[in-house]
């Protein structure tokens, strides 16, 4: 969570006030409007209101999957900040709770932070159950941001403060957003000193008390501030090794401008991470995905994260303000490693299972070579599609005309506003996505066109999926190898999808099957 004094500033520039039409936090569950044509219809967004990173992301052991925002009830932009909540069986279906954190006074706020299950009552607090569980998150206060807990005995949907808060004091402002997991026989802290470029590694027998035990300072790229820090256990894809993955968002001064998060590979021994080389990896290559944070207590051998899908450069000026909230979740995603030869170990993230939001399929074509497939969806309801491709059979890439390409547009043909991407397999050209023709919304950080370098792979494959939901695309190349998220504000619905190649080589096969996706909210 950043100073959101600044954002304010750039929404009054902007001419767009705090829509603040209530002065009471409401404390039951908060009930929204999911029909905007912007509004997502199988990504998370708050039923009213501004939402920015994801919080306490946990699994309980009912198979309820927990979600905590960062809210301001009362407004469109960030300020005031609550933990919303949400729960999903499928991470898909989210229902609205309550919302779970509230700041002690009304001169702080509860910013980001993360929730464990304290099976084994480690705090304490739960003299009876194995379901207890412990929020631990920063309170901003006018002086300076300390690490506080509070605890749940009802499995997380309501929340009490521990009376020896602050659980950690380091007489700094900009000390924020600590995760927590497990480690063999300790609870192992992750959170920014932000201004510094240090991400504290602290250890903790109880969740209570907590011991210093070693710093991650200055790696990858710095932007102007270190935030949510995350640090998980992640498996080797077709392995069953797991290695650590650290990752850090960066915001402002992302290398496209804002918020982007960055990662590392490596190794953790309980008290120190080390990545296993120099190199600095950013984890989308669009512009809205930030603050990624991995569930708690997933099973053995699975990395699952959700992240916020939006930019702090312009998130308080998007246009779904008229629909009466502001910003979305990604997709959920699986994570895993995988070494990817010439750059070695690379971050791959697929959307969790889509099975419980795939409908009817729309197309189907395993012989899309040198022609276009078009698929009008103006009569899905959600206005939401997924389409995957398939390339098989090329040749080396030094036989590959370098013309060769496999593109897709997305577009309403009233307004000639479009969604675009492609990829050209015989060039150095990288993979493109162009998100500058829908002209819902102008501004000059609202960068419309994206790029990412692949290296075709030796086998001769090339792979991409990808979901729209109304205002947000998300791509995958390669299986989850390289992904982008991307908003995008059109003036009308998109409701045509066209894919196809052309110059395609002798031998090369093109597979394309295109899928409805089914509202979770309406
Ligand atoms: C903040 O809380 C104090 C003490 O409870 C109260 O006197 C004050 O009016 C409150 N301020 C606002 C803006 O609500
Ligand atoms: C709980 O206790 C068991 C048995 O000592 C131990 O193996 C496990 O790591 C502990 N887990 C947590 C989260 O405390
Ligand atoms: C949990 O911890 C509290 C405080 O130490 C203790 O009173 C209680 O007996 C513990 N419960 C269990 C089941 O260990
Ligand atoms: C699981 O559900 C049961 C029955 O509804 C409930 O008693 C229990 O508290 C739940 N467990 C968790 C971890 O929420
Ligand atoms: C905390 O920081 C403030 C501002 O830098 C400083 O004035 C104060 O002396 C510090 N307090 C302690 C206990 O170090
Ligand atoms: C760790 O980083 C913090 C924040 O910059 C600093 O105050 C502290 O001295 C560092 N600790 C060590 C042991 O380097
Ligand atoms: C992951 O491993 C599976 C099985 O080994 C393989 O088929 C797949 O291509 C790998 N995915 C990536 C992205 O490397
Ligand atoms: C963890 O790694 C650090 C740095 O390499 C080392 O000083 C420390 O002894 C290691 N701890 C354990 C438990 O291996
Ligand atoms: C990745 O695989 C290549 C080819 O097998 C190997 O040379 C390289 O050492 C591997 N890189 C890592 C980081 O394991
Ligand atoms: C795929 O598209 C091509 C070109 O339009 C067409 O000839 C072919 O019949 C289609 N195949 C299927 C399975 O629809
Ligand atoms: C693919 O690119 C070609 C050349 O720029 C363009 O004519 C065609 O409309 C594009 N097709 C799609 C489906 O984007
Ligand atoms: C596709 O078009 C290119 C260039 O027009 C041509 O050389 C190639 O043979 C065509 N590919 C197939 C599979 O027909």
């Amino acid at each position: 969570m950043k100073a959101y004094r600044v954002a304010a500033m750039v929404a009054a520039l902007f001419g767009m006030g705090f829509a603040q039409d209530s002065t009471e936090v409401p404390t039951g569950v908060i009930s929204g409007d999911y029909t905007g044509v912007l509004r997502p219809q199988v990504h998370f967004s708050p039923p009213q209101f501004f939402m920015n990173d994801p919080n306490g992301c946990f699994l309980d052991a009912n198979g309820t999957w927990h979600l905590y925002y960062q809210y301001n009830p009362l407004g469109l932009v960030a300020g005031n900040q609550h933990w919303g909540h949400a729960t999903s069986k499928d991470l898909y279906h989210w229902e609205n709770q309550p919302i779970a954190i509230f700041p002690p006074d009304n001169t702080s706020q509860v910013f980001s932070g993360s929730a464990v299950v304290d099976v084994n009552n480690t705090s304490g607090f739960f003299p009876d159950q194995d379901n207890g569980v412990v929020a631990i998150y920063t309170l901003n206060t006018p002086t300076k941001q300390i690490q506080e807990i509070s605890y749940s005995v009802d499995g997380g949907y309501t929340f009490t403060a521990f009376e020896g808060n602050p659980v950690i004091d380091s007489n700094s402002t900009q000390f924020r957003d600590p995760k927590v997991i497990w480690f063999e026989d300790h609870w192992v802290m992750v959170v920014a000193f932000s201004q510094d470029f240090v991400v504290g590694i602290y250890t903790s027998p109880d969740l209570k008390t907590w011991t210093h035990a070693s710093n991650f300072s200055h790696h990858g790229l710095l932007g102007l501030q270190y935030e949510c820090p995350n640090l998980v256990e992640i498996p080797v894809n077709g392995t069953d090794e797991m290695m650590y993955l650290l990752t850090i968002s960066i915001n402002p001064g992302a290398p496209l401008g804002g918020s982007i998060t960055e990662y590392f590979p490596g190794f953790f021994n309980g008290t120190h991470f080390t990545p296993v080389d120099n190199a600095a990896r950013i984890a989308d290559f669009a512009k809205d995905n930030y603050a990624g944070q991995f569930f708690y207590g997933v099973p053995f051998g699975e990395a699952v994260s959700i992240a916020w899908a939006s930019n702090w450069q312009y998130t308080q000026v998007a246009p779904t303000a008229s629909e009466g909230w502001r910003s979305a979740m990604s997709l959920p995603r699986r994570n895993f490693l995988t070494n990817i030869t010439r750059l070695g170990w690379d971050l791959v993230s697929e959307p969790y299972n889509l099975s419980p939001i795939l409908g009817r399929q729309l197309a189907l074509n395993d012989s899309l070579l040198n022609t276009t497939l078009s698929v009008d969806y103006s009569d899905v309801e959600s206005n939401a599609i997924y389409f995957e491709a398939s390339v098989t059979g090329l040749p080396a890439v030094a036989s590959i005309p370098t013309t060769a390409f496999l593109n897709f547009t997305f577009s309403n043909l009233n307004t000639n506003e479009s969604l675009s991407g492609g990829y050209q397999f015989g060039a150095d050209n990288p993979f493109f996505l162009d998100r500058g023709k829908t002209r819902g919304f102008d501004n000059p950080y609202f960068t419309d066109k994206f790029s990412v370098s692949q290296i075709l792979d030796p086998s001769g494959t090339w792979s991409i999926s990808g979901l729209i939901d109304r205002s947000i695309f998300e791509v995958f190349l390669d299986r989850g190898t390289f992904s982008g998220t991307a908003t995008f504000f059109p003036t009308e619905p998109l409701s045509m999808f066209a894919i196809g190649t052309g110059d395609m080589p002798q031998g090369a096969k093109v597979a394309v099957a295109v899928y409805a996706v089914e509202s979770v909210w309406v």
